[in-house]
């Protein structure tokens, strides 16, 4: 079984993710942090970020490692733990490199659909898996929110963290990446044709994993 969530930046589809796997005895992929995890190597490795085959080449040369521990996923990079170090905000920003390179999209979605292979149930999320990478999914959400929330919440993050970027900012961070993110011509942020969009502007987290719960069971009980 597979289950989609896609959606914009800080609409709640990983934790949302997490812990519908949770729920289903699933197991859960994050492929934000694969593209985070790739953007790290290539700055670490100080390539030219706009440069498709020196992206490739960092890819090829570095052993990357997705795992789960306690449900969440821990990200290796030649067997260094990377999992706190791609949530800075310049990995964030620089994400959109490879994100818009075709060829390590493809990549990526070898990666994951690999990763998918693995297991017998699994919640996957970020952009282009309803679309693009388990385009035959067994349910797809796209979960989307006001941009003014998503902000709130990515403030609450990063506070808890000790940052101390104003609403604003984070607003406009948010808004310029949902730009990027559905202007790329490869596997752009939109949803799926039979995806189920869910509003999340108004809901608590639990609310969120619930609703997609029984979305979950209606459809399941369909196919029985
Ligand atoms: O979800 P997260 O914010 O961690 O994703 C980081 C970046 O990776 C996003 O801004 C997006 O551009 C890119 N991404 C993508 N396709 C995915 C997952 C993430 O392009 N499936």
């Amino acid at each position: 079984m597979i289950i989609t969530i896609d959606g914009p930046a800080a609409s709640g589809k990983s934790t949302a993710a997490r812990l519908l796997a949770r729920k289903l005895g699933a197991s859960f992929l994050d492929t934000g942090a694969m593209y985070r995890a790739v953007t790290l190597a290539a700055m670490q490795a100080e390539v030219d970020m706009s440069d498709q085959d020196k992206l490739l080449g960092v890819m090829e040369k570095s052993e990357f490692q997705f795992s789960l521990r306690d449900g969440k996923m821990v990200v290796c990079i030649n067997g260094i733990d990377v999992t706190e170090q791609i949530r800075q905000p310049q990995i964030t920003a620089n994400a959109r490199y490879i994100a818009s390179s075709p060829k390590a999209r493809e990549k990526l979605v070898e990666m994951q659909r690999q990763f998918a292979s693995g297991w017998q149930k699994i919640v996957t999320e970020g952009r282009d898996q309803g679309t693009v990478a388990f385009s035959d999914a067994d349910i797809k959400f796209y979960l989307i929110a006001d941009s003014l929330e998503r902000a709130r919440r990515r403030q609450a993050e990063l506070r808890a963290k000790g940052g101390d970027q104003s609403l604003e900012q984070i607003q406009k961070a948010i808004e310029e990446r949902d730009k990027s993110d559905e202007n790329r011509t490869v596997g752009p942020l939109r949803p799926a044709e039979d995806a189920i969009v869910v509003d999340t502007t108004d809901l608590s987290i639990e609310e969120v994993v619930e609703k997609l719960l029984s979305c979950v069971k209606e459809k399941c009980l369909k196919k029985n």
